[in-house]
């Protein structure tokens, strides 16, 4: 266990600037079949994924990422499949991997309960995780391959840190940065989309027995800042991502088609944290469904130095506030318009920036 995932993600941006970084970790990842492994794809078959109905849906929702994973790599796409403690003894597969999340998924808390599996190392421990084979973890299932997070980005990790194992080791390269070295080295690299990194392909997927996990990150929010978004990104996202119009009350290419896709790469970093595009956009408004889904996915959002509370300036300051943005003559209108913000936000995972800076960051 080390807790590489702070430092691996700021080295990754570094690597915008520098050279390539590669960065060891304990793997669990296997390709030859021995003693101490469990097959995840054999003799062209995969063994089913078994997940629970009451995981987090964005749990559920990064299983399928791994499927398609295993799928990218191997050409047989797992199957998966949702179980309760009471269904479980119909699923009769000898084996299987099983995903879930501590004290979310009654299918893992019921594994835990009956192979007396020590957990105790993640337990309550912000996104880490363990991943190893257990014995007889449900009737009518001989073997499993358990992983489990002890928090909804806990399990989310775990998968994305197979997924990339399933290469030699990991690496980040930006494209430009693509290398012979660096393109043997990544399984389903985090950027196999955006910067199209081609993934590693094997015939056989094995992982050791004794599975591998991370303990708790050293830095707590790890995240990107889309800045200085125009018109490079913004150009780029009307072409990719819209029919050719923005939003209706900002002109925004940045829809949760954009923002999802931005989701998965910052989970596959490993990371947490999202202040969104701002010069033309407002992250809220640009897309109803942009907050929402960025915290069913998993990313904790914000806003950034000169967004207070969760609410957009320049551009949703002027659709919806009234009044100049100036506190000494406005402050009735200003402190309404970030209840707002704290009350739009209240059901989802943010972190609320606080101070007020001119608007456009004058
Ligand atoms: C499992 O159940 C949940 C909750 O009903 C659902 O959202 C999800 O799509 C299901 N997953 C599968 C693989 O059937
Ligand atoms: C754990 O197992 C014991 C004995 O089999 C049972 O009494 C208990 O209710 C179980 N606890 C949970 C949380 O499933
Ligand atoms: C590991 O990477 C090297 C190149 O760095 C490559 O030749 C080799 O095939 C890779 N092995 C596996 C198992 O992917
Ligand atoms: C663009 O049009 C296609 C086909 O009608 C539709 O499926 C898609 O959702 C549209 N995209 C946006 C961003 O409106
Ligand atoms: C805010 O209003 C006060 C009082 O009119 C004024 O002195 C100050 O310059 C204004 N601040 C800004 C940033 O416009």
């Amino acid at each position: 266990m080390s807790p590489l995932w702070g430092a691996r993600l700021l080295l990754s941006l570094l690597a915008l600037a520098g050279g390539v970084y590669a960065i060891g970790q304990a793997t669990c990842v296997e390709f030859k079949s021995s003693r101490s492994t469990f097959s995840i794809v054999s003799n062209k078959r995969a063994i089913p994924i078994l997940v629970s109905p009451d995981e987090w849906p964005g749990v559920q929702r990064a299983a399928t990422d791994f499927a398609a994973d295993i799928q990218r790599v191997t050409g047989v796409k797992p199957s998966i499949t949702n179980v309760t403690t009471s269904s479980s003894s119909a699923v009769k597969q000898g084996s299987a991997i099983i995903i879930g999340t501590l004290g979310k998924s009654s299918l893992i808390d019921e594994i835990v309960n009956r192979t007396k599996l020590d957990v105790s190392s993640v337990n309550g421990k912000w996104e880490s995780f363990i991943a190893k084979q257990v014995s007889n973890p449900l009737p009518g299932v001989e073997s499993a391959y358990v992983i489990i997070g002890a928090d909804k980005r806990g399990t989310i990790f775990a998968l994305y840190d197979h997924s990339e194992q399933f290469g030699n080791y990991t690496v980040y390269p930006p494209s430009w940065l693509v290398t012979e070295r660096t393109l043997h080295a990544s399984g389903v690299s985090p950027w196999y989309w955006w910067a199209d990194v081609p993934v590693t392909k094997h015939a056989e997927l094995f992982v050791a027995s004794s599975g591998c996990s991370h303990g708790s990150p050293t830095v707590k929010y790890r995240g990107i800042f889309l800045n200085d978004e125009q018109p490079a990104l913004q150009n780029w996202a009307a072409e990719k991502f819209t029919n050719g119009t923005g939003a209706p009350l900002t002109g925004s290419p940045f829809n949760h088609f954009f923002y999802t896709k931005l989701f998965e790469l910052i989970l596959r970093l490993k990371g947490n944290y999202l202040w969104p595009a701002i010069w033309s956009s407002a992250f809220n408004i640009d897309d109803t469904e942009n907050q929402p889904l960025a915290d069913w996915w998993g990313i904790v959002m914000g806003t950034s130095h000169q967004e207070p509370m969760m609410r957009g300036t320049p551009i949703e300051w002027n659709l919806f506030g009234q009044g100049d943005w100036n506190y000494t003559t406005n402050s009735q209108n200003i402190y309404n318009y970030w209840v707002d913000g704290v009350k739009r936000a209240r059901p989802f995972e943010s972190i609320y920036t606080l101070g007020m800076r001119g608007a456009g960051d004058c």
